[in-house]
């Protein structure tokens, strides 16, 4: 048996393919346990997962996105460190994005947000997204083996976004240039990496669209973000609304990606799954939720406890960071029965926490649930066999797949499949 009394998960690249032992070992030392290294506890169990989301005045977003790393600008000392979060937040990587603002700064950037994913924007959008699909699997080479990531779940992310925004069309190369590489929190990335993300290089260039809003308003998102107003009727700085507009690339495009190269996985490798979703194409929503809880995209979140407080009992220390282990979470036996298997038949499918809980929920998981049934539902009607293309992953038994190496994400970097079209 692995030792993992030692483990770093911040720097260890042997948990990115196969963490599920880890996070046994983990759970076995209780829902929440100290890991060894960088004053950060482990979260992989579902009521004290919920307790810390709810939490808002103990827990800071601060470091939602790269957890401790790197360190925090300031010693954290005593029970209450709420004061040096706010006034070293700037200097937080991600610490002045929405994801990582605290009350009373999230509420009013998260209201820009979230009139972009209504419903009725959606299915208004339903046909464009379509189009974009189809265009990308039309394009499949006529051999039937396509690399999934590569040839269809970056681009449709990125083109998807672009197209919801309004980003002209001449332009979006630059944006799947931009978002088509790079990894998302990498384990052994440098400081300046981890700060130096594609956000920053296409901030300046949404700035100047919301400008050229503002200045003369278009039929499109980007003028709606251009033209909102905070609750109090305030207008957003130009900062602001791009800083928003631009972190909708950060936090749609990976994770995205990666839940549909897990579904396509999962849906090659079972063959006994791809014929029921393909008998009745109506759960294909049910078949996604439980992607969401099986082998979501999200591997963790984080938190900073800024308040000296207690979680289901444990004690937790102001300047501690919590990493909260969605897919574990998600597997944890005392919420769901049987957690290791998939199940789409289980009850309360929607429970999961793949895209968190609380003030911090995932703003656009209504896109991410659209785009992800949309494609699984074209695939499905498109081609009659989707299998894994043994000559790149090994066969049946003895298959090798790779994971990007993040410690945020979960999802393979390569995805090789073989397609044969419907007649
Ligand atoms: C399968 C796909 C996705 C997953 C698994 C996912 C997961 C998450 C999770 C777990 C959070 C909460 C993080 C925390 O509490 O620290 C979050 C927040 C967020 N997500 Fe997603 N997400 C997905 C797709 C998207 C898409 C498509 C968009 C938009 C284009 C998006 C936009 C956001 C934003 C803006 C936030 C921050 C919300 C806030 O802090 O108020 N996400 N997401």
């Amino acid at each position: 048996m692995t030792d993992f009394s030692q483990t770093d998960i911040y720097t260890d690249v042997s948990l990115v393919d196969d963490p599920w032992a880890y996070f046994e070992y983990l759970r076995d030392q209780g829902p929440i346990a100290r890991l060894p290294h960088r004053n950060v506890l482990a979260v992989t169990g579902f009521e004290e997962a919920l307790a810390i989301y709810a939490d808002t005045a103990s827990f800071s977003s601060v470091n939602a996105v790269t957890g401790p790393l790197p360190d925090l600008p300031f010693s954290p000392n005593g029970d209450d460190i709420a004061r040096a979060v706010a006034d070293y937040r700037p200097q937080i990587p991600f610490g002045l994005e929405v994801a990582g603002l605290d009350a009373p700064l999230h509420g009013p950037m998260r209201s820009l947000l979230m009139p972009l994913f209504t419903p009725a924007r959606l299915k208004a959008m339903a046909p464009k997204f379509r189009a974009v699909a189809d265009e990308l699997i039309g394009r499949f080479p006529a051999s039937g083996s396509v690399e999934f990531i590569g040839d269809y779940a970056n681009p449709l992310a990125t083109l998807i976004i672009t197209e919801l925004l309004g980003i002209p069309a001449e332009d979006r190369p630059i944006f799947l240039e931009a978002f088509g590489q790079g990894t998302p929190a990498e384990i052994g990335a440098s400081v300046a990496d981890i700060a130096n993300n594609p956000l920053v290089a296409m901030g300046m260039r949404i700035a100047g669209y919301i400008a050229e809003r503002r200045a003369e308003p278009r039929e499109d998102l980007l003028t709606q973000l251009a033209l909102s107003r905070f609750p109090d009727g305030s207008e957003p700085t130009l900062e602001e609304a791009a800083r928003v507009a631009c972190f909708l690339f950060g936090a749609g495009q990976d994770t995205t990606v990666k839940l549909l190269g897990n579904s396509l996985r999962l849906l090659a490798e079972r063959q006994d799954l791809q014929a029921k979703v393909r008998a009745e194409p109506t759960r294909v929503p049910d078949f996604v939720e439980e992607m969401l809880r099986y082998e979501g995209s999200i591997r963790a979140s984080h938190r900073l406890c800024q308040r000296s407080t207690e979680v289901c009992g444990y004690p937790i220390q102001a300047g501690t960071t919590v990493w909260i282990a969605n897919l574990a979470v998600n597997r944890d036996p005392r919420r769901f029965a049987d957690p290791n298997t998939f199940d789409m038949d289980r009850p309360k499918l929607r429970e999961h926490l793949a895209f968190g809980r609380g003030t911090h929920t995932c703003a656009g998981a209504p896109l991410a649930r659209a785009e992800t049934r949309l494609s699984l539902e074209l695939l499905l009607e498109r081609f009659a066999t989707i299998t894994v293309d043994e000559g790149r992953h090994g066969p049946e038994g003895a298959r090798v797949f790779h994971y990007e190496n993040s410690y945020v994400l979960r999802g393979l970097s390569e995805l090789h499949l073989r397609l044969e079209e419907a007649r």
